[in-house]
């Protein structure tokens, strides 16, 4: 899974008008999850249809297929075809990563302990070995499995020696995570005899009765079990799990708790498309839009979609839960109670401790760096609603925090449209829901009419060194409200780290290589959007003489353009997420090769001895003609007029004359509408 293209510090664009559109989101994380496990049981093949596919769930059939499994996933279509073997496990032996990923570590672990023999090396995240998972080590130790443990006894990483799972009667203490219950409950068919799960305190229960519904769907017969919580469960032993061919998976319910949310940060409506009703879905956080009503939003159902409504003028209150039995959602609303009248208490979060990070204390830091009063206990969080101060959040490597905060930052703080909440590694959301900021960035694009909110354009400007597309691309960027990406700064920050590295541009393999160990982000800073790489931003060093003679050699090797090709196009995805009319991107190849659809594709010329008394005023030792010699001679992407593109000759203009000309065949296509300004 490739992270999302996002910038490592992302400010939120707040809505300037009420939210209004429609939303589709991911599968349920949970439901796929177990699914797959599932599926990976039966004998038939299953397709998962409406799968999520994120972090998690690719960690999940990622060792899913290293334990032999056929899992195909067809990600356009969101669906998993799953060929397993009919409850054997075709490999084993295998290395499992099972990354940050609460469901995968915990069923996988189960399921391999069922496994009639094998050798199973399991790892996970630094953060994932602090989890727990004791209650289920001891449970499957009990019932024939061995762990030896490489680190910390009853943590992460293990080597697992399986050796079926023998029945009889087993105690499980599932009250840290129910997962650890939910997992035992999905392999316990498998075990040689009928197996009796005992309970040694409690569980939540909603998680637990959507393993056991699933269960149901799979041909084991526990639907009974389902209606109620138990402390005790006697399970059938020895059917196979069976499934519909086409088996589908909800929306995912918690990330449903943004959007439905949402409303109060930004006031309107939000319809929530395809969400059952919580009557017949098998997610519990649908109990959250109880939780909302409560606050005050409207709820109501519209052409199977559920509908988040605030109504305008009534009041949005403060109140006191219980979010035991579905905790993820507690962050939601947390991020928004300084948005409500009156203090907002929320109980039953002791185990939220010990998920991701410590949610409880995390969010009591983030709200109290927004100026909120907020009281901890080891169970408890009660935030009592202070003038909101303009903030930086942490996001701790935590998906929801990310996504709670970024819906806070949605409201219009400062009734100027201005951002004024930035979330951290905004990425971190890929492990349930990749798309998130998307699709928030398109509902904001959605809800604001077409004459304050046109058409996101891309503008795409080439041209020889020295011609002025700097100059000209940022003055566009200011004056139409675009991000400006300059794709030289791109060849040139990658040709400095090459050579830092000791890299020749001839030794193309070496190339190649050292590429592979560079990861690439993006800053944003004002109007610009800066090339990170491995979290450094470029600085004066890539106007250096060294890096002047070597970047185009470089920027000939294929393998770099291949580099940063996917990354430029990525840029566009960054401007709609942050807000930006547009994108305005210079360079050599840009109307040609990496935005061959611009709406606008400009070409810059200048004659040659203006060009070089340019750089010269820049006080640069550039020879440009070589470069550019090398530029248009290369076999891949180079420099030329791209077909249909505007030829621009500013030998005799001015940069504001070049501007005015530019400007004026971009401004009708954004309307005549008021320019944000950026603080
Ligand atoms: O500063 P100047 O306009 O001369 O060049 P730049 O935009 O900073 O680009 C530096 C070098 O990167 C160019 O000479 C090209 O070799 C390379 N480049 C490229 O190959 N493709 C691009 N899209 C942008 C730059």
């Amino acid at each position: 899974m490739s992270k999302p293209p996002l910038p490592s510090l992302l400010p939120i664009p707040p809505f300037t008008r009420a939210a209004d559109g429609t939303i589709t989101l991911p599968g349920s994380k949970s439901l796929t999850n177990r699914a797959l496990l599932l599926a990976a049981l039966c004998a038939q093949p299953v397709e998962l249809r409406g799968a999520l596919f994120s972090e998690d769930t690719e960690i999940m059939s990622a060792a899913l297929r290293s334990l032999g499994v056929h899992v195909e996933a067809d990600a356009a279509r969101c669906s998993f075809r799953v060929a397993g073997a009919g409850g054997i496990l075709p490999a084993t032996t295998a290395t499992i990563q099972v990354g940050n990923a609460g469901t995968a570590a915990r069923f996988l672990t189960a399921l391999c302990a069922a496994a009639g023999r094998g050798v199973y090396r399991f790892d996970g995240v630094e953060a994932m070995r602090r989890r727990p998972m004791g209650g289920l080590l001891e449970a499957l130790t009990r019932l024939g499995a061995e762990f030896r443990f490489l680190g910390q006894p009853g943590c992460f990483p293990f080597e697992l020696h399986a050796r079926g799972l023998r029945g009889g009667t087993v105690e499980i203490d599932a009250r840290e995570s129910s997962q650890m219950l939910s997992a035992l409950l999905m392999v316990a068919p498998l075990a040689a005899a009928p197996l009796c799960i005992r309970l040694v305190g409690d569980v939540r229960w909603p998680f637990v009765a959507m393993t056991l519904r699933q269960l149901a769907q799979f041909g084991q017969p526990t639907a009974e079990l389902a209606a109620r919580p138990a402390a005790e469960f006697a399970l059938s032993w020895g059917r196979p799990f069976t499934a519909p061919s086409l088996y589908p998976i909800e929306p995912d319910a918690t990330a449903a708790s943004y959007f439905l949310a949402l409303p109060i940060a930004a006031g309107g409506s939000v319809r929530v498309a395809g969400l059952p009703e919580a009557g017949e879905s098998l997610q519990g956080d649908l109990a959250f839009a109880g939780a909302l009503e409560r606050v005050g939003l409207q709820l109501s159902r519209e052409a199977g979609a559920l509908v988040s409504t605030r109504v305008a003028g009534a009041p949005l209150r403060g109140i006191d839960a219980d979010f035991n039995l579905y905790s993820d959602t507690f962050l939601t609303l947390a991020a928004l109670a300084p948005l409500l009248e009156g203090p907002t208490t929320l109980r039953g979060l002791t185990h939220t401790r010990k998920q991701e990070t410590d949610r409880v204390a995390g969010m009591a830091a983030e709200l109290r760096r927004l100026g909120q009063d907020v009281v901890e206990t080891e169970d408890t969080l009660t935030i009592t609603p202070r003038p909101l101060l303009a903030s930086q959040i942490e996001t701790y490597h935590d998906h929801r925090f990310a996504m709670s905060f970024g819906v806070l930052g949605c409201h219009d703080l400062r009734a100027n449209g201005q951002p004024w909440i930035t979330v951290g590694n905004p990425a971190c959301c890929a492990k349930t829901f990749p798309d998130f900021f998307e699709v928030l960035a398109q509902l904001r694009a959605h809800s604001h009419p077409m004459s304050t909110a046109p058409d996101f354009i891309t503008v795409a400007i080439d041209g020889g060194a020295a011609s002025g597309k700097s100059s000209t691309s940022r003055a566009l960027s200011e004056r139409f409200h675009l991000l400006h990406v300059d794709t030289g700064a791109h060849y040139r920050f990658v040709t400095h780290q090459l050579l830092e590295r000791g890299v020749d541009a001839a030794d193309e393999s070496a190339v190649a290589a050292a590429l592979a160990a560079l990861p690439l982000g993006t800053r944003l800073a004002g109007r610009s959007s800066l090339i990170e790489i491995d979290g450094r931003i470029p600085g004066e060093e890539i106007r250096g003489q060294r890096v002047n003679e070597q970047v185009s050699r470089f920027a000939a090797v294929p393998a770099v353009r291949q580099f940063l090709l996917a990354y430029q196009r990525s840029q566009a995805q960054v401007a709609r997420v942050a807000g930006f009319r547009g994108l305005i991107m210079e360079g050599r190849d840009i109307g040609s090769v990496i935005f061959p659809e611009a709406d606008f594709r400009f070409y810059l010329q200048a004659d040659p001895v203006e060009r070089a008394r340019r750089r010269a005023a820049e006080g640069q030792t550039d020879a440009i003609h070589e470069r550019d010699r090398l530029d248009a001679s290369r076999k891949t992407a180079p420099l030329t007029l791209p077909n249909g593109a505007t030829a621009i000759d500013s030998t005799h203009l001015s940069l504001l004359q070049v501007v005015d000309q530019l400007g004026a065949l971009i401004a009708p296509r954004l309307g005549a509408t008021t320019i944000p300004h950026l603080p």
